[in-house]
């Protein structure tokens, strides 16, 4: 169900695109759902459907086939739902998600899911200390009797803190016919999908009712607020995830993974670094504090250096064996460093490659270029790799010192072990061990009078 409102987030967006870990809460739900190998998806869109929708198919196709049901006017759950049955296969067991409550596991809707074993009604609660504004599971004895929405309910069932998380398992066939039963007389004039328990107990179908403890997997995003705190949640429990593995962070209140990261030993991560995509440390690697780190590979060893900015977006970035990075480096698509180099502050390197033990420490800009072992790039010194139009390569050999304030007009090779004086524009290729200077010649005037004020 995602086709309601919202109205809570006040935000244009739909509350369903809205980010937690860096991921919409509806693609949350789809990629849990993924992971139950479920025949198809049926998401229910409504409010801004359009642009829910395109958000979906503009995702990574995955192994789950999907259909969209529009729901218009939004009614209640329960019409929600009864807009689906047209795309619902009768010998199958229908589960309903909410495309608002993002954290739900797999491994609890596999448990639900078997609660139904296709032929119960099985509806997933919760103990809440403060159960307001939530349906209740009123019970005779143990066996549920009905849900009764907040509004709807007399004081005692108020008391009630066993509340319907939203979410139910239950056979298709059965929810075709007791959703063609539903009516609207209640409190918010809506069509509830939680009526169909008392249509269950009628027709002696046996309701079970999952209980469990943990409130994340059920929570519900309906302000900005939760959300926050529905972040902060998740953020914790995959840095004590990375922490049981033996990654050392020095506060897990102050990481963000919005991604994958994977880690080898004796890991450590200073705080404020958010990590994206997919991320892999190798043993040792050490990040300093407030590090942005996208889409790259780190190998045994290497340090980043404190506000370090690395984002390899598609073509990756490789940090190489014991590396130096930072503070204050930008790694950009297509970075390749190799064992031992050094990237200092202010440097930035996009699709290019640096061989063992090649450094540039200061000021730089390395793009769309090749640098062999041991090149020493200086501080100020950039490839101008744009004519404008196209982009060009710049070929520094193995052992190249290129001084400070280059601009190496590319295409261009800098030849093995040669040396290019500061200032240079270099725009022809340098023969190898030679020293090469294009610059303005120095020229003195002896004793030179500076000009005077005119009185
Ligand atoms: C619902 C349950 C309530 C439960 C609570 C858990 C009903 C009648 N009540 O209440 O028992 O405790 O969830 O959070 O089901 N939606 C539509 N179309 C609509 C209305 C809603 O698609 O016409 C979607 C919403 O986008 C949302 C979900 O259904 O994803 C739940 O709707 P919401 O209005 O939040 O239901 P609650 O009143 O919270
Ligand atoms: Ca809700």
């Amino acid at each position: 169900m995602a086709a309601g409102k919202g109205t809570r987030m006040k935000s244009a967006r739909p509350k369903v695109l809205h980010h937690l870990a860096g991921r919409a809460l509806l693609r949350h739900v789809l990629d849990t759902a993924i992971q139950l190998s479920a025949r198809r998806a049926v998401i229910i869109v409504g409010h801004q459907a359009e642009q829910v929708q395109a958000q979906v198919v503009s995702w990574p196709p995955q192994n789950l086939t999907l259909d969209f049901a529009r729901q218009e006017p939004q009614l209640g759950t329960g019409h929600a739902v009864q807009q689906a049955l047209p795309l619902l296969a009768d010998d199958g067991v229908t589960l309903i998600l909410s495309g608002d409550v993002p954290l739900t596991q797999a491994h609890t809707l596999q448990a639900l899911i078997g609660a139904c074993a296709g032929q119960h009604l099985a509806l997933l609660t919760l103990d809440l200390p403060d159960p307001s504004g939530y349906g209740r599971i009123v019970r005779q004895g143990q066996a549920v009797q009905a849900i009764v929405e907040h509004k709807d309910a007399s004081d005692e069932q108020r008391r009630i803190t066993e509340i319907y998380s939203g979410i139910m398992a239950v056979p298709t066939r059965q929810l075709r016919s007791w959703l063609a039963r539903l009516d609207n007389k209640n409190a918010q004039g809506e069509y509830y999908l939680t009526d169909v328990v008392k249509f269950a107990v009628a027709d002696g179908v046996p309701v079970l009712a999952h209980r469990i403890t943990d409130a994340a997997q059920v929570a519900g995003i309906n302000s900005p607020l939760q959300l926050a705190e529905l972040e902060r949640t998740f953020q914790l429990r995959q840095a004590q995830a990375l922490m049981e593995q033996g990654t050392r962070l020095a506060d897990p209140a102050r990481f963000d993974l919005r991604g994958q990261l994977l880690c080898g030993p004796d890991v450590e991560i200073d705080v404020g670094c958010v990590f994206e995509g997919r991320v892999e440390l190798g043993a040792g690697v050490r990040i300093g504090a407030h590090c942005v780190i996208a889409n790259a590979q780190i190998a045994e060893g290497a340090v980043i250096h404190p506000y370090t900015h690395i984002d390899g977006e598609q073509a990756g970035v490789q940090v190489g064996p014991g590396a130096l990075v930072g503070p204050f480096a930008r790694l950009r698509p297509g970075a390749q460093l190799g064992a031992q180099v050094h990237i200092g502050n202010f440097v930035e390197v996009k699709n290019s490659s640096l061989a063992a033990g090649a450094k540039a420490n200061h000021l730089a800009y390395l793009g769309d270029a090749t640098v062999g072992e041991r090149v020493n790039y200086g501080a100020g010194s950039i490839t101008a790799n744009y004519d404008g139009a196209n982009k060009h390569r710049t070929v520094i050999e193995a052992d190249v010192h290129v001084g400070s304030n280059c601009v190496l007009v590319a295409p261009v090779t800098l030849g093995a072990g040669g040396t290019i004086g500061g200032g240079s524009t270099i725009t022809k290729d340098t023969a190898p061990g030679a020293l090469s200077v294009a610059r303005g010649k120095q020229i003195s005037v002896a004793n030179w009078q500076r000009p005077t004020k005119k009185k």
